[in-house]
């Protein structure tokens, strides 16, 4: 059985239907990729995977470890051993990452009726984690994501999911924004972490590049609230490359880069793909010249 199941998921946010009816699941020592374009709901899934309250569930139920935690409360989730690593990582001025990784590791102790961690235990568990994802420590010193580059926060998350060892982390765009170095840090984190603790991950990505590097099991690919297509890794090599350095010629555009998602973009939605204005602005140019 899955320890995270998702089922017929509808989600709604300020008036807005944003999920459809979502089936997914995340299994122990399992890597499952989620893509999609802008705005496809992956977050709001995240965010509804974790509780957020602004976030309703109209329909469907969040399955963790067999119990339905629907209504729970996202420390309630935390606790029980989910992990979300966010897109946007916040700022909290006034707590030292000391402080709160202190805190975050206190909690799921005692929610594990474990005693608290002892002092020189817990600065050499940080000190492990510090190597493992190159947070400098110095940093220990330093408020919370205050005044962060945009690849310290994304390697301070996989730091704390480091420290943490929940059973199945959620990371959304934990990859966007890093460069190669930060990216093979970052991989290399959520890989060490998944090999010694059987971790499941839900890994919401735009990129293959990632996925080079922490090698999923399975792909999902949202597109308007919806699942549309499920596989294997192969999927991955067929979904659009974000980051092409010279664009194919406009008649082979589509054909080149998207087959499978836009394929199955298309299959859900005749809105996908956008339609190619540069190739009647060509051939209006094509016909002026003669
Ligand atoms: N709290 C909210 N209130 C209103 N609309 C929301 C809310 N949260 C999400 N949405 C809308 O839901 C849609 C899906 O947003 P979401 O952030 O889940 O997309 P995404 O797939 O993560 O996109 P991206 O790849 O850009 O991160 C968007 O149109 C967004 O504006
Ligand atoms: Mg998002």
């Amino acid at each position: 059985m899955a320890e995270l199941e998702i089922r017929n998921l509808h989600v709604r946010a300020a008036d807005k239907d944003i999920l459809k009816g979502v089936d997914l699941t995340a299994s122990k020592g399992e890597i499952h990729a989620l893509m999609g374009p802008n705005g496809s709901g992956k977050s709001t899934l995240a965010n509804a995977i974790m509780g957020q309250p602004n976030l309703e569930v109209t329909e469907g139920q969040i399955l963790f470890k067999g119990q339905d935690i629907t209504e729970a409360t996202p420390d309630e989730r935390a606790r029980m051993g989910l992990f979300m690593a966010f897109q946007y990582p916040v700022a909290i001025p006034g707590v030292t990452i000391t402080k709160y990784l202190r805190m975050v590791m206190n909690a799921h102790r005692d929610a594990r009726g474990e005693n608290e961690v002892s002092l020189k235990d817990f600065r050499k568990l940080v000190e492990q984690a510090m190597d493992l994802t190159h947070v400098p420590r110095d940093f220990s010193s330093r408020y919370l994501n205050d005044g962060f580059s945009g690849g310290e926060k994304k390697r301070l998350e996989i730091l704390q999911l480091a420290l943490q060892r929940p059973e199945v982390a959620v990371l959304d765009e934990t990859d966007s924004g890093l460069d190669i170095d930060a990216l093979n840090t970052v991989a290399h984190g959520v890989n060490t972490v998944a090999s010694e603790s059987d971790l499941g991950v839900l890994i919401i990505t735009h990129y293959q590049r990632i996925l080079h590097l922490v090698q999923p099991d399975r792909v999902s690919i949202m597109y308007e609230g919806r699942i549309v297509k499920q596989g294997g890794s192969e999927l991955v090599e067929q979904t659009p490359a974000r980051r092409r350095r010279r664009r194919a010629p406009c008649s082979r555009r589509w054909t080149t880069t998207t087959p499978t998602i836009a394929a199955a973009c298309t299959a859900a939605s005749t809105r996908w793909p956008p339609r190619r204005r540069s190739c009647s602005r060509a051939r209006v140019s094509a016909s002026r010249d003669g």
